[in-house]
């Protein structure tokens, strides 16, 4: 499929990136709430007209407040499905299972690090904010699909977070932003490029194994899975608007209201559907998987492509 990837290479690469969470959040490395955490390019928040300045700084910190605990959501079910394929392919390739098992284990660490973030989010920005869950409900509800369909979706995923550190805070001059957010997205996204090269390779094994019919099944699971994701996000929109209110201590008009969500949903659909799935290396993948669905997918990309946020200005 893709000849360039190899599990011994995926090992060497991966003992030179070994960060620990302590490194990057914890003792004197907190958040700066006088500073947005996450970049406009996945925010959205400064064409919202009937938010002021300092509103818009509170939705930029929830959505980055939602951005770790979506993450900790989806590394969820990343764990059990690496370790499933794991059981599968056994020990004989000694080299694989090492690197899957490293990979498994960078997966949990980006749990921690995500709930560390989230602890220090709600110890400093003093009001309650909601996220969609329970995470483990969400994630087993994920893995009933089949392993195909699952491991699809985690190729988009970390394909995703090229773009929400290479794209969009990598160079970034322009936005003055929170220390210890970038270097979340840079630690994570450093480990990240690793896996997609070792999600490729379980891809390849996977896709080896199965008949037509179940590369199908895979394929439309996929389909069901990002529709199931998108309802959660759209879910999650919702959730922010009465965290926003709660933190504002403002209560918004149903225009208003509408204003928000206008905007923010489709920003929510950039930032964890359309950024992955358009990803020109996860297109390449699942086309070579299932080439009879290539148009499908191009067609679906479409409900999640990045918006001109123009068309929402008065
Ligand atoms: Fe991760
Ligand atoms: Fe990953």
């Amino acid at each position: 499929m893709v000849a360039t990837y190899s599990f011994e290479s995926a090992l060497k690469l991966a003992a030179k990136v070994n960060w620990q969470v302590e490194d990057i959040i914890g003792g004197d490395q907190q958040l700066n709430f006088a500073q947005r955490f996450l970049p406009e390019t996945l925010a959205n928040v400064s064409g919202i007209h009937c938010l002021n300045d300092a509103e818009k700084l509170k939705l930029n910190q929830i959505r980055g407040n939602s951005y770790l605990h979506l993450f900790g959501l989806v590394e969820e079910f990343i764990v059990p499905t690496v370790i499933g394929h794991l059981k599968t392919n056994g020990l004989t390739d000694i080299t694989a299972a090492q690197a899957l098992l490293h990979f498994a284990e960078e997966e949990s660490k980006h749990i921690r690090l995500f709930r560390q973030f989230a602890k220090a989010f709600e110890r400093g920005f003093g009001s309650r904010c909601e996220c969609i869950g329970p995470a483990h409900e969400i994630a087993a509800a994920i893995a009933q699909h089949s392993p195909l369909g699952v491991m699809l979706i985690i190729l988009y995923i970390e394909w995703m977070t090229q773009y929400h550190y290479l794209e969009s805070v990598r160079n970034n001059s322009f936005e003055s932003l929170d220390a210890q957010f970038c270097s979340l997205l840079r630690h994570h996204w450093l480990e990240e490029a690793q896996h997609t090269g070792l999600d490729t390779l379980m891809l390849e094994q996977l896709a080896q194994t199965l008949s037509p019919t179940e590369i199908e099944t895979g394929i439309e699971d996929f389909f069901k899975i990002v529709a199931f994701l998108n309802g959660g996000l759209m879910a999650q929109a919702q959730l922010d608007i009465a965290s926003l209110e709660r933190a504002t201590e403002r209560t918004f008009t149903e225009a208003e209201k509408a204003e928000i969500q206008a905007i923010q949903q489709p920003s929510y659909q950039w930032a964890f559907i359309g950024s992955g799935i358009t990803h020109r290396n996860f297109v390449q993948v699942f086309n070579t998987i299932g080439p009879s669905s290539q148009a499908r997918l191009a067609e679906v990309s479409q409900q999640y492509q990045v918006i001109s946020f123009n068309e929402y200005l008065p």
